[in-house]
């Protein structure tokens, strides 16, 4: 599997150089977070076949069985405090985005903030955690993808078969899991060289890519559930919410689903 990635790697990604490949691992967010720790350089990069401990958001468990996805997390180090990062998850949505398009064909949506999905149902999912150095200043940032590649339907647990699909249900075609990991670091490669000079291309290229525009929203925030209307992402990447009331607000955090599209929640 290592070779067939490194092979189609564009030529120019020096990144080659640190991808490790494992059957089966932790997680591939937390083994590298271990190698952050110890000095690992950007550009380290880590794909596994399968994961006994995969982390989705909010606390969440990623299942993440052997020989159907790709789990995979790279290791940045920009030179910036963390508030210079809070596009880092559209940036790295939008660039998922493009790399399935290049390994399969169809370019899917994103669900804010960092759900993949297409046809109403979630592909893959993005997990970033950022580490602080003392003075506050960024140490790194893991941004770790799973991605749903040959399942099919029933290959799912019960409980996610409504809202869960795979790159081969989408395209209707085999895929090439090298191939997809090979398209995804290079699009991460391609993200970070421009993650801190083009922040307006970035969340404007995330605003063609978010599913949520324009969609009605239920904001949820512990026992509290709101509903409005996703009008726009700021340059932050924060969803401009109009609620019923009329009053808009600038969401940062707590769960957005789209109102009877997807049951996320
Ligand atoms: C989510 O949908 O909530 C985010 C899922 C992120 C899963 C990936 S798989 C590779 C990396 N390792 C992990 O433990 N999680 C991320």
């Amino acid at each position: 599997m290592l070779q067939k990635i490194v092979k189609n790697l564009s030529s120019d990604n020096p990144w080659r150089e640190n991808i490790q490949f494992f059957d089966s691992i932790t997680s591939t967010n937390d083994v590298l977070k271990q190698m952050a720790s110890q000095g690992a350089p950007q550009g380290t990069v880590l794909v596994a076949d399968s994961q006994t401990g995969g982390r989705g958001r909010l606390g969440r468990t990623f299942l993440s069985p052997a020989g159907v996805g790709i789990y995979l997390s790279v290791l940045l180090r920009p030179n910036c405090t963390p508030r210079e990062l809070m596009h880092l998850t559209c940036a790295c949505a939008s660039a998922a985005c493009t790399a399935i398009e290049q390994s399969t064909g169809f370019r899917p949506g994103v669900k804010w903030t960092n759900d993949i999905v297409y046809q109403k149902k979630k592909l893959a999912g993005i997990l970033t955690e950022l580490s602080l150095k003392q003075d506050g200043n960024t140490a790194y940032a893991i941004v770790g993808i799973g991605i749903n590649c040959s399942q099919q339907p029933e290959d799912f647990p019960p409980a996610i078969q409504e809202i869960a699909g795979s790159l081969k249900m989408a395209s209707g075609r085999e895929i090439d899991r090298a191939l997809v990991a090979a398209k995804m670091i290079d699009a991460f490669y391609d993200m970070n060289r421009i993650l801190l000079t083009d922040k307006s291309r970035i969340i404007d290229r995330y605003r063609g890519d978010c599913i949520t525009l324009g969609q009605e929203v239920s904001l949820v925030r512990g026992d509290e559930i709101r509903h409005g209307r996703a009008l726009d992402v700021d340059e932050e990447g924060a969803l401009i919410v109009k609620f019923e009331n009329g009053t808009i607000e600038t969401v940062n955090s707590g769960e957005v689903s789209v109102r009877g599209l997807y049951h996320y929640l």
